[in-house]
């Protein structure tokens, strides 16, 4: 290959002085980090310049040579849920039972058209996530049709991992509906418990109270499902002592798997829009962010849980498959369904029709519900190994150079260089290894692999995909 690609590879755009001393562990230069990079955002995909397509079947297009077994991630997304929390970017609807069956008629639709195109018969789910959204949310009947669905299609009994998303609402979760997805294979439920403060909770609009949580936490284990709970940090006005105390509480209870995301504030959202207008606290800065994620990760370390992203952390070794297969280079292939949902598949990035009823007046007219997408380039394809792939804290540069043809040390040395300046990674033999306070940064770490498009381009939520 890969020459090409090499010599087209955009210059660094970014740079301005680094830094004069590398920064150590705790004693990290965050402002002098910031300087040069400065991103916030979660790089959850790659590349984020999609574009509207005007003809969604180039984007379904049958590969000419599929592998024989063909192992993806699938990815659900039922956009539906009891009530919207006012800090959520994610393309979420209020439940209303008619539109749901509507959505189900229209995912059996997707579904039928992939199928057209692609043997899904050799096409294993090695992970399955059913999200959104709240799937919960929807009434019995709904879910056992869902699953038994996805069960047409995919082989359930044989993927290493189906997670389902539930939120801990009482009035929402039925022993029924636990009986009907251990039936169909689930064995793993994920559920957003966000803080252990009253407060916080009701500026968060969540509806719920932590002790309710607590209740379905048990109701899970109960029911023998795997548990993965979801915490924010760095809440609007949130203090350290605030994140340790919610540390302290989740952390006896000895769950799995946790996810700890740092609060973001996307525009649209009407918690930003509080905020912005003053009338809520300002979320901590950069500083305030890095105190509070070694915090988070020197707390769950000391409770046996290792964190092998900046957000996820399991317990005793435990890990998500899901997520290390989005992330770990080279990164598997995705197939999204479902309003809003985001594929990476047979070299195209996409993203679903967003509305619902796009998404169905599509499917309707038998075309793929495509909103926008890109086919990745070369440059893009090589950049996406990296970009993702730092998500997990550690490239094996000798992995990427099978992969793509070049020498990872010659092909990022500028990016190399700057980064480790920096202070934020390292190269450690033939690994080149996200050092303590890199691990803090991997958004910046990633910009800075992005190409020159990619990296001055904002990532798109639901939210503004909602607009679009
Ligand atoms: C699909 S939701 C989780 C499942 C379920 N809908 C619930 O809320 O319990 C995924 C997670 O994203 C996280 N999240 C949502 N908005 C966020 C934001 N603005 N900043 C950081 N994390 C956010 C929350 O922790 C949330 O639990
Ligand atoms: S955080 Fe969960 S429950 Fe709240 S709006 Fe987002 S997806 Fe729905």
């Amino acid at each position: 290959m890969a020459e090409s690609a090499a010599d087209n590879r955009r210059t660094l755009p970014l740079i301005v002085t680094p830094p004069t001393a590398v920064p150590a562990y705790g004693d990290a230069d965050i402002e002098g980090i910031q300087s040069i990079l400065g991103v916030d955002e979660c790089v959850r995909y790659y590349p984020p310049n999609l574009s509207a397509v005007d003809d969604p079947r180039t984007v379904f297009v049958a590969d000419p040579a599929p592998p024989a077994r063909r192992p993806v991630n699938v990815f659900v997304d039922v956009p539906y849920c009891s009530t919207i929390c006012g800090f959520c970017p994610f393309n979420v609807y209020p439940y209303q039972k008619d539109a749901a069956d509507s959505y189900l008629d229209a995912l059996e639709g997707e579904l039928r058209i992939l199928a057209d195109v692609y043997d899904l018969g050799a096409t294993q789910a090695r992970t399955v996530w059913i999200g959104g959204g709240t799937p919960s949310s929807m009434d019995e009947a709904a879910i056992e049709r869902l699953m038994t669905l996805l069960g047409q299609y995919f082989d359930l009994s044989a993927a290493d991992e189906v997670t389902f998303e539930i939120k801990p609402d009482l009035r929402d979760l039925t022993p029924a509906k636990f009986g009907i997805l251990r039936e169909h294979g689930v064995g793993r439920i994920s559920m957003g418990v966000q803080s252990t403060h009253a407060h916080q909770l009701r500026l968060l609009g969540r509806g719920h109270t932590v002790e309710q949580a607590y209740e379905v936490i048990d109701l899970v284990r109960a029911g023998g499902f795997a548990v993965n709970i979801d915490m924010i940090y760095r809440l609007p006005g949130e203090t350290l002592a605030e994140v340790e105390n919610d540390l302290d509480a989740v952390r006896r209870l000895g769950i799995d798997h946790m996810s700890w995301f740092p609060y973001v504030a996307h525009e649209g959202t009407s918690l930003a829009r509080r905020i912005e207008k003053g009338r809520v606290a300002e979320p901590g800065s950069r500083r305030d962010y890095f105190a509070m994620y070694n915090a988070v990760t020197e707390g769950l370390g000391e409770s046996g849980y290792t964190g092998y992203t900046p957000y996820h952390f399991g317990l005793d070794g435990n890990v998500c498959q899901y997520h290390v297969d989005r992330w770990k280079m080279p990164q598997l292939e995705t197939l999204g369904l479902g309003p809003g949902a985001f594929s990476f598949f047979n070299g195209h990035i996409y993203a679903n029709e967003h509305n619902p009823g796009r998404y169905a007046e599509a499917v309707a007219a038998s075309t793929p519900p495509v909103q926008q997408a890109k086919r990745l380039d070369e440059t893009e394809s090589i950049t996406r190994l990296a970009v993702l792939g730092s998500k997990l804290f550690s490239i094996d540069m000798t992995v990427f150079q099978q992969l793509t043809g070049v020498r990872m040390q010659d092909y990022y040395r500028r990016e190399i260089e700057l980064l480790s300046s920096a202070g934020l990674v390292e190269v450690v033999g033939d690994r080149l290894e996200c050092t303590p306070t890199g691990r803090a940064f991997t958004n910046d770490i990633a910009t800075v692999f992005a190409t020159d498009t990619a990296a001055r381009t904002r990532h798109p939520q639901g939210i503004d995909l909602m607009r679009a």
